[in-house]
């Protein structure tokens, strides 16, 4: 009887194991077929200013700050001015609110 818990037990870990990939923060590659997607790559890069700051920039500035990743998907759905430079991001309103969110969560997981 134990043995067959047990075996149950297992099978459902390694379901679950084997489900974990779709939930899992986006890797470098999939993040920057996203960005291109949403039409964040005009104006950002990981690791170089073009219009907007490099997004290892955005993750070093923000280190530490448990509001971020709900601050900054905000932002970038409405828009930001003031914190960069002069030059404003654009409302960037037909992105989901998904994929904003695992842009941004993305991003902070960025190092320099
Ligand atoms: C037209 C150019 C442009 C596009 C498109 C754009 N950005 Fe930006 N982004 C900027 C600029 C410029 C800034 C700096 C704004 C400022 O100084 O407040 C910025 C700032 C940011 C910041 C930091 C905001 C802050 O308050 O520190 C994040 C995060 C960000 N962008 C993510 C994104 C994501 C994700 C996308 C795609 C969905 C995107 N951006 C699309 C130009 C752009």
């Amino acid at each position: 009887m134990k043995a067959a818990v047990a075996a149950v037990v297992s099978i459902a870990v390694s379901t679950l194991l084997a489900a974990a990939p779709a939930h899992a923060a986006l890797d470098n590659a999939a993040a920057e077929a996203l960005m291109k997607k949403d039409g964040c790559a005009a104006c950002h890069s990981i690791d170089k200013k073009i219009v907007g700051p490099a997004y290892v920039e955005v993750a070093a500035k923000y280190k530490g700050d448990k509001d971020a990743v709900a601050k900054l998907t905000k932002k970038v759905k409405d828009g930001s001015t003031g914190v960069w430079g002069p030059i404003p991001m654009p409302p960037n309103a037909a992105v989901s609110q998904a994929d904003a969110t695992e842009l941004v969560t993305w991003i902070l997981t960025l190092k320099k």
